[in-house]
This record gives C-alpha cells, structure tokens and sequence, in this order.
C-alpha cells in the first residue's frame, strides 16, 4: 500500500483491517441491523455500516444487491423491516425525508425527480424555500420576500453555471435531456447547503462530455467540507474519485475498503462477475470499452 493510501485508511478507519461494517473514526452516518424483505427476496440485511464523515464514499455492487433500497430505507423514502440509524449523532428512524435537508442530509435519486413543469430556476429556488420553511409571514411582506428571492437566485446562479446548466435557466426542466436533469437534480441539491449528499448513480446517462466535470463537481464537494456517498456502476470513476469504497451484494456488505484494495478483493470479483472471474471487473459494468477485436465474457450490465 502506497504512504497516501495508508494515512487515508489510518485517518478514516484507524489501523484497523477493513472488513466489512468496519468502525470509521469519525462516522456521519451509521446503520444497525437494517433489513427489508419484499415478499420472498431479502432485499437488504446490512448488519452494520458507517459511513466516514468528510470523505467520498462509492457504494457498488451489481443490479439488484440493495443499493437504491438502502438509499430509500436511510432517507425515509422506505421503511424497514428492522434496523436503527442515525445521521450526525440523532436517531433518524421514522424521520419523513423532507425533515432531512433541515439536518443537512440531502440525496438524489436514480430516476431523476425534477420538476418538469417548472423552469430549471424555479427548481432550484423551490428546493431552497422548502428548506426555509417558507416563511408565511415574510410572503406579507414583499420586501423581504424579494430581498431572499434576489439571494437565492445568485446563488443558484453560480451554481448553475458550475454545472453548465445556466443558459437553460428559464426553459421548463421536462425540456432537459435525462442528463441534464441529472445535473439539475445534484445542483438543486445543492441549494439545501447540505453536510451528506447521497447520490444514486449520478454519472448514468450524463454526456461523456459532462462527466469529467461532474467528477470535479465531486471533489470539491469534498473540498468544501462536505460527504459525498454515492452509487456508481463505473469502476474505473470508482477508482478514480473515492476515498473508500463499500461493496454491496444480495442486500448485504460483502466489503469494503480503499478502492485499490477492494477492487482486487474475491468476494467483490465474485459479486460482478459471478463465474467470470477471469474478467477485468471494469468489464463487467458495460462502461470499460475493450479494444476492438477482444471479446468480453460477460454481456449487458
Ligand atoms: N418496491 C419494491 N418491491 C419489490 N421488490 C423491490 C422493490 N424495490 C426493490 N425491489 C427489489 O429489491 C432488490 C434490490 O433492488 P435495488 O435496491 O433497486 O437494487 P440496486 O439499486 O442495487 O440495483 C431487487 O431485487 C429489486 O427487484
Ligand atoms: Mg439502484
């Protein structure tokens, strides 16, 4: 292990070996004995997970391993079945989900859940009002309303320009390509001022063009002191941008770890590829083009 990956592992877990459900020094989000059956499928039985507070953190793991429904259970947008969790030290079990951006947990969703019949604006000013509580007695009096109006547009003004959505500012979010509701949905995100951004799959159907700069949008998250724990198919973005990487498979963690460790680890090898061991992991999530004439051993994603 190089001397970087090794003051990374000390500084968010200790000296500790990484197996799965690992204590994290300082933990933002930490999840007890969760479990989810729909009908005869075990969708998820996470016995123990923390997420680092501070870092970026991939959440991986095949179709189908759980990651969305943990997302959804963790957010209050599904129940379990059992389990406890907290965010920042306070319980959240039976917290409706638009409690959570109050507490600075925000996330984004697979399908994106913008507002088609709003303007891109509209959209991201709503997301920052609904965090405010609208206040009704500042609605009687415009004055006060239109000074807060005149902040937030600034604001997601330049946010928009970082995520090169500004010249679409007055179009009507339906109007946007998948991707660039993605964007939209990270950058209203944003609004709320969040601690935790949980983003589900956020790069999936983004223009190739677009993803670099999301990835930098990414980091500086991180940068501004935020923690960023997100589901992505991509192994070789995986590696690139994460700090720690969690691996989920049939509802469970099955690893975790630094990405370079993990990647190489069996058990995560064994949860893409199933028999294909002898695959390239990268292979497996239809995102790693191979050179034309060489053949993957696994098809579709
Ligand atoms: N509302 C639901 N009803 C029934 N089964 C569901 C529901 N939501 C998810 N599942 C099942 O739970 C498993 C985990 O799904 P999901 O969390 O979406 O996986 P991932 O996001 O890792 O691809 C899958 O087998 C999926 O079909
Ligand atoms: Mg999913």
């Amino acid at each position: 292990m190089s001397k970087v990956a090794k003051a990374t592992q000390a500084s968010l877990v200790g000296n500790l070996n990484p197996v799965p459900g690992v204590k994290k020094v300082d933990p933002i989000l930490i999840a007890d004995g969760v479990t989810k059956r729909y009908g005869g499928l075990q969708a998820i039985d996470v016995a123990h997970v923390e997420i680092p507070r501070n870092a970026i953190v991939a959440l991986i793991g095949p179709n189908g391993a759980g990651k969305t429904t943990l997302f959804n259970i963790l957010t209050g947008f599904e129940t379990a079945d059992s389990g406890s969790w907290s965010y920042d030290g306070k319980a959240l079990n039976g917290k409706a989900p638009h409690l959570l951006p109050k507490l600075g947990m925000v996330r984004t969703f697979q399908l994106t859940k913008v507002l088609g019949l709003l303007t891109v604006m509209e959209n991201m000013k709503l997301a920052a009002l609904k965090q405010t509580g609208e206040r009704l007695l500042a609605s009687f009096f415009p004055f006060l309303w239109s000074r807060q109006d005149r902040a937030l547009e600034l604001e997601a003004t330049d946010i928009l320009r970082r995520f090169k959505l500004l010249e679409k500012q007055a179009d009507f979010a339906a109007g946007l390509s998948g991707g660039q509701r993605k964007l939209l949905e990270m950058a209203r995100a944003l609004m709320t001022h969040p601690k935790l951004i949980m983003l589900d799959e956020p790069m999936a159907g983004v223009n190739p063009a677009l993803t670099e700069s999301l990835l930098d949008h990414i980091k500086n998250l991180k940068q501004e002191g935020m923690t960023v724990l997100f589901v992505e198919h991509d192994v070789a973005m995986v590696r690139e941008i994460s700090d720690w990487v969690i691996v989920m498979a049939e509802g469970k963690i099955v690893a975790e770890g630094l990405p370079d460790q993990v990647l190489k680890d069996p058990a995560v090898i064994d949860a893409y590829l199933g028999s294909h061991q002898d695959s390239d992991l990268g292979l497996a999530t239809g995102r790693i083009t191979l050179p034309t004439g060489t053949k993957s051993t696994r098809s579709g994603k």
